[in-house]
This record gives structure tokens, C-alpha cells and sequence, in this order.
């Protein structure tokens, strides 16, 4: 067929038109296979020369902790090759691969990422593995996932970005805009896919792939505003969960990937399963067979069916029966047509040899690794006085793989430098001796010796994300011994810890001089974290999940529901009277969420409302000064309760935050603008709405800061 018999090569034409030009030559083999996604190493030519919908790039269902072959621009270019010339009506497929924090130039995990507390960085961060990835003719990546997680057991919740309804959707919305840009089509630009479709992070007890209780109210006013988020930053495609929510796995659940998705939020793109879930179906107990687990996914508009097989091996049998009709198969069809012209893959099919400088993308993501970390405690060792020497110790100081966290295909382990070996380039000159976990008699030497010690506590990067959830989230064992081992020597001790989730720290850390905390950060984060020892860079970062005192009081997080007694634990004062719900330990984190030192002091003014109203939501300013000696950096958080509800609703929820920097002595007017759909809350008509009536807000440091303000709308 030349170009002049395919209209839908012709580029004047919108997007919709050349979609229906090229379904209506379709037969229905033809729509079948655009629904296929298949594996890498076992795709075939005839699968190729069939119009396949997409190619995954990885060949094992937990890639996160597996090693993976790399792929290539040539790799996909040469099966691209075969689709485009050797099929009928030259379809290119989409390739997907999981580019969740960076691609050969690691940034910090996803959850590190949200300490930034900074939608730009974020962004900035998946613009470069964007710009990386796309090179190597990776078309679409799996990636943001937006599952609130309220339980660090969960071996997922580096892969999200906190605990925070409104912090989740801010980055994940930034993240949408980093990887695919204002235009999609750009050669550097890849489709982003919001995951996992829904409430996934819910998982009980923190197991994965475990059930969830979510109702209804809560399904819509925690789990699911994120994902409508997406859906308005023009995310391209949609992944469901694995779990069952109220006995329905998501691959199946037509209230979300109907009603909600398509129906209420108008999201156009194109739904794919995640890895084998429309076979899970079987495991669920919710289908007899392959046939009727296709059958169900695809009605429920599931549209493209990642790698088990089962729409390719039973849709013709099941079109012909009249179960699936040949209108949801064209409709779901329509939906992967319509994201590949966006994509412009028929303009460019072949990513060709591109030269990408990443030199400027590893100095970012230093930059990133640096100011992402969360001081928790400063004593006089932060940052390391000049001249001192130190004693630099622990299981993760000479890590460097295991700096990339989980989820990393691609990062390069040649170019990591331990934070051992990037003190040494940093400071040649400084005093610095190092001995391995395991030499006790070696590290009492150091420990010895040295005016400071940095322990580098922690977790491997295999401690985290998927199928590798923990039932203990302390420091893994011998760890709390070691650090006792090393207080004893009444030596000032820098702990940095280094991890995957929000860990229980042993109550000795509270000894320590000073308390770093870095979610893995990166294949640049032992020269960040050691610009932040070093006091080349301040720490930013603010807590996106709360630090619980202890396994028992999990799940802990700052917007609880109120109950009939006590109202509100969390945010208490330290050793207020009343209200213990549990009698041998107090209600109260570690560290709150939204908390985070920095190497100045602010002094915040009277917050005035400029505005409180149901279309406009709240507008509020405040001056805000630096009263300390360094110039730095803070964040302004906005916290929002609605007092008297048809329901119960949380006793603060984040609202909106602002980043601000300020040099020694100055001080700026912040406006922060809360948006109505903030204070919306599902009703007993199951609607979610804005009602006129009081509302209490917070303008503070963190989530249980500030004094209460009381407004109406
Ligand atoms: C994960 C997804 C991932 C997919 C493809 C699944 O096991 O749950 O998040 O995108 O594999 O690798």
C-alpha cells in the first residue's frame, strides 16, 4: 500500500480522523493483535507482521529486583523494522519499559523524590530520563505510580511519593509533565503511564499484591484523586492494580476503568494490565478459565493485555460467541491508536542514533540526591567542621549499587561512587579511615581515632520494592548493635540513614549528634549525600511519609480520621495528657510527616485569608522571614480540616505547600492558594462536593504545626 492509499499517514489530518482512517481498514485479527503486548525475548515475526500492539521491554514479572537484559535503540529499531515494513497496514508498536527513577542516570527513589516537596524537580528529574530513555527507543514508560501508602512494610512505597492525597498528585502530575513535555510527539519525549489503577498501596498488612478494604468514601477521597490528577496533567495511558477491591481485581473492575476513567473523568487514552493479571483472575477466583478472565478485563475496558496472552488466545472465540462485542474490541483498539499518533510513532518509528551529553543530567540528579535528604537532628557535627577527622563506617558506606534503590534497569554500576570513595574526591585532604562491617576490633580503632563518625546505616536496594515487602521495618539485623557499638565510644556521631521506606529508627539513634535520612538516592547520591555531610549543599528535604516510634503503631499517618475518643493523637504536643490508645507507647510519630531541618530558621507571620470561598477555595498569605545566619530553604504547608461533615473526614490533610529560599535576614510575602476540589469530600449520596460551612486551617513547618484558624466558606 503506498502513502497516498493510507490517509492515516497524512499528518493534516487530527488525530480522531486518522484513528477511525486506519481502524476502518482493520480486520478484526488485525484489532486483536494491537491489544498484544509482549515480551522482548518472546516476540516473533509473526506477531510483528500482525499489527502487535506493543512490545514490553523486560522479560521477568518483578523487574524491579531482577537484573534485565538492556535494551537498545538498534534492538527496538530492527523489530520496529518488521512491523512497520512487513506488516499489512505498517502499525509501528509502542515499546514500554519501567523507567521509574532515571534511566542510566539514576535519580533518587520515587519516595526520595517527594521529600523534595518541589513539583519542578521532580519534573526535571523525569525530563532527563525521558531525554535517556528515548534514545534508547523506550516509547512509554510505566511510571509515575501514585499509590498513597500508608504502611512502610509495604516493600512498594519507595516507588510512590508519600502518604499525602495532595503531595501525590502535585509530583505525580509534574512527573506526567517531565516525561512527556506539552507535546508528546517530540522525539525525546515518552508516554507516561499512571499506576497501578487503584489502591494498590492499601494492600493489608503491607503485603504485597495482598487485598484491600476500601470503601467507597475512602476509595474516592485518598486513593483515587491522584490518578484524576493525572488524567488532567493528559497522562497518556492508565495501568490497573493487581489487588481486589471489594472482591473485583481492578484488570476487571468496569466502576474504575469505566465509570470513573473514561465516564466521569474523560480520560481518552488507553488502559494496559499490569504483568499476567488478566490470568490472575484465575488465582483471584473471580473466572473459570482464560476465556472468561479476557472476557471480563475486556468488557470492563481493559485494553491492552500485558504479556500472558489470554485477549490473543481467546477474543476470537469469544467475538464469535457474542461475549465481546466487535464494538468494546474497535473501542479499545481506537483508544492504543489514538496514544501512537499523540506519540507521533507513525511519523517516527525508528529512534535512530541519538548522542545524549549527560553531563549536565548527573550533575542534576547530585543535586537532586543532596537537597532530597531529610536532616532529622542537627548537633554540632552538621555540616563535618573543616580539619576534623573522621571515622566513616557502617554496611552502606562503601555501597554503591545498592545507592540506586529499587526499580533501576538501567543505571550503570561503573559510575556510582560510594560515599567513602566521594568523600575522598571531594576532600583529598581530610583525615578519613574506614573499616569493614564485620571488623569490630577494625572499627573501634577508627571509631577511636577519629574526632567524628559518620555511620551509614540502612537498606539494600533488594530490601524494597516489589514483591519485597518486610514484616519488620527496623534497621535490618545487627545494625542497632553496631550503632550501639559505635556510641559507646562517646565519640559525636553523624547517622545516615539510607533506605527504601520509612524505617523504625532504634531508639539509640536518638544519641547521635545529628540524623540524616535519604531515601536510596541515586547513582549520584554518595557525591550528594556527601556535598550534605560536607555543608556544600543543604539538605531540603521534608518527610512525604510519617517516621513511626515503632512497628506497633503502624499504619500511623497525619490525616486520620477523628474518633469519639481521642479525637486526635498524632498531632498532640509531646507529652500532652489523655488520650492513649495504646497504654505502652505514646499516639505520637518520631518524626512527623512534613518535617525537616534545615541550616536556618524562619520565622513565619500571621497568616490573612485573602479569600474563602466554594469556587475559588482559599487564598492565604503570610510573611516569611529568615531569622538564622545562612541563607536556605523551607517549605510553607497548608493544612485543611473540615470541623462538621455528612462524614467524619481527616483531622488535617495537606492543602498546599510552597517552597521558598531566602537569604540571612530576608523575608518574602507567600501566597498559597488552596483549590476547591482540595475540600471536597464524597457525601452519603456517594457524590464528591465542596460544601459552604466552617474549615480550619494550619500554616506551619509540618503537619503539626501552626495555630488553628478558623473560616467559612
Ligand atoms: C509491576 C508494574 C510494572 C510491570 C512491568 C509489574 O510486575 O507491578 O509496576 O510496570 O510489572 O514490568
Amino acid at each position: 500500500m503506498s502513502n497516498a492509499e493510507r490517509p492515516w499517514m497524512n499528518p493534516d489530518l487530527s488525530v480522531e480522523e486518522r484513528t477511525e482512517a486506519l481502524l476502518r481498514e482493520m480486520t478484526r485479527e488485525e484489532c486483536i493483535s494491537q491489544l498484544l503486548q509482549v515480551r522482548v525475548d518472546q516476540v516473533t515475526s509473526e506477531q510483528l507482521q500482525g499489527a502487535l500492539g506493543s512490545v514490553i521491554l523486560a522479560a521477568s514479572a518483578t523487574a524491579g529486583n531482577d537484573a534485565q537484559e538492556e535494551s537498545s535503540a538498534e534492538q527496538v529499531d530492527a523489530l520496529q523494522r518488521v512491523a512497520v515494513e512487513e506488516s499489512r497496514l505498517g502499525i509501528p508498536f509502542i515499546s514500554g519499559r519501567d523507567v521509574i527513577h532515571g534511566h542510566h542516570t539514576v535519580f533518587p527513589v520515587p519516595l526520595g523524590q517527594a521529600a523534595s516537596w518541589d513539583p519542578d524537580l521532580v519534573e526535571q528529574g523525569c525530563r532527563v530520563a525521558a531525554v535517556e530513555a528515548s534514545a534508547d527507543g523506550i516509547h512509554w514508560t510505566f511510571s509515575p505510580m501514585v499509590d498513597i501508602c500508608r504502611d512502610p512494610r509495604w516493600g512498594r512505597i519507595m516507588e510512590g511519593y508519600g502518604e499525602s492525597v495532595h503531595l501525590m498528585a502535585e509530583l505525580g502530575a509534574a512527573a506526567v509533565r517531565g516525561y512527556q513535555t506539552e507535546d508528546p510527539s517530540a522525539p525525546d519525549a515518552m508516554a507516561a503511564c499512571a499506576k497501578h489503577f487503584a489502591g494498590y498501596g492499601a494492600a493489608e498488612g503491607g503485603r504485597d499484591y495482598n487485598s484491600t478494604e476500601i470503601t467507597r468514601s475512602t476509595l474516592q477521597d485518598v486513593y483515587l484523586p491522584p490518578f484524576e490528577a493525572l488524567v488532567k496533567a493528559g497522562c497518556l495511558t492508565f495501568m490497573s492494580s493487581f489487588n481486589e477491591i471489594d472482591g473485583i481485581s481492578s484488570a476487571a473492575n468496569p466502576f474504575l476503568l469505566d465509570e470513573l476513567l473514561r465516564k466521569r473523568w474523560g480520560f481518552d487514552g488507553f488502559v494496559v494490565t499490569d504483568w499476567d493479571a488478566v490470568r490472575e483472575l484465575l488465582a483471584h477466583g473471580i473466572a473459570a478459565d482464560g476465556a472468561e478472565a479476557a472476557a471480563k478485563c475486556l468488557n470492563a475496558g481493559a485494553d491492552m493485555n500485558m504479556v500472558d496472552g489470554l485477549y490473543a488466545e481467546h477474543l476470537p472465540a469469544l467475538l464469535a460467541e457474542g461475549i465481546v462485542s466487535e464494538a468494546s474490541l474497535r473501542e479499545a483498539v481506537r483508544r492504543i491508536l489514538r496514544v501512537k499518533f499523540r506519540l507521533g510513532l507513525f511519523e517516527r518509528p525508528y529512534t535512530g542514533k541519538r548522542v545524549v551529553d549527560r553531563a549536565p543530567h548527573k550533575q542534576l540528579a547530585r543535586n537532586v540526591a543532596a537537597r532530597c535528604c531529610v536532616m532529622l537532628k542537627r548537633g554540632r557535627s552538621l555540616p563535618l567542621p573543616e580539619e576534623e577527622s573522621l571515622a566513616l563506617l557502617g554496611p552502606l558506606a562503601t555501597a554503591t549499587q545498592d545507592l540506586f534503590g529499587s526499580w533501576t534497569l538501567d543505571g550503570i554500576p561503573g559510575e556510582v561512587l560510594s560515599l567513602l570513595d566521594a568523600f575522598r574526591e571531594a576532600e583529598p585532604e581530610r583525615k578519613i579511615l574506614h573499616a569493614d562491617w564485620g571488623d569490630s576490633s577494625g572499627m573501634d580503632h577508627a571509631v577511636a581515632w577519629a574526632n567524628r563518625v559518620l555511620l551509614v546505616l540502612g537498606e539494600s536496594a533488594s530490601r524494597s520494592g516489589e514483591a519485597h515487602s518486610v514484616g519488620d521495618p527496623t534497621l535490618p539485623p545487627g545494625q542497632t548493635e553496631l550503632l550501639e557499638q559505635v556510641l559507646r565510644l562517646g565519640k559525636p556521631v553523624i547517622l545516615l540513614v539510607i533506605a527504601g521506606r520509612p524505617l523504625v529508627l532504634p531508639e539509640a539513634a536518638q544519641r547521635c549528634d545529628s540524623i540524616l535520612y535519604s531515601f536510596h538516592p541515586g547513582s549520584e547520591g554518595g557525591r550528594g549525600l556527601a556535598d550534605v555531610v560536607l555543608g556544600r549543599v543543604e539538605p531540603e528535604g521534608r518527610l512525604p511519609v510519617t517516621l513511626p516510634r515503632s512497628v506497633g503503631q503502624i499504619p500511623l499517618y497525619y490525616d486520620h480520621k477523628p474518633t469519639g475518643r481521642p479525637t486526635d493523637e498524632y498531632h498532640r504536643p509531646e507529652g500532652s495528657p489523655g488520650g492513649m490508645r495504646l497504654i505502652d507507647q505514646p499516639g505520637s510519630p518520631l518524626y512527623r510527616f512534613g518535617y525537616g531541618l534545615g541550616y536556618s530558621r524562619y520565622e513565619l507571620g500571621e497568616p490573612r485569608v485573602l479569600e474563602a470561598s466554594i469556587e475559588n477555595g482559599i487564598r492565604v498569605e503570610l510573611q516569611v522571614k529568615n531569622v538564622g545566619e545562612h541563607a536556605g530553604s523551607t517549605v510553607i504547608q497548608a493544612y485543611t480540616r473540615i470541623p462538621v461533615a455528612e462524614r467524619s473526614q481527616p483531622v488535617r490533610q495537606l492543602s498546599a505547600f510552597q517552597r521558598v529560599r531566602l537569604a540571612a535576614g530576608e523575608e518574602m510575602r507567600c501566597t498559597l492558594q488552596i483549590q476547591p476540589e482540595i475540600l471536597a469530600y464524597t457525601h452519603l449520596d456517594g457524590e464528591r462536593r465542596v460544601d459552604a460551612g466552617p474549615v480550619h486551617l494550619w500554616i506551619g513547618l509540618h503537619a503539626s504545626d501552626g495555630k488553628r484558624i478558623e473560616l467559612s466558606l
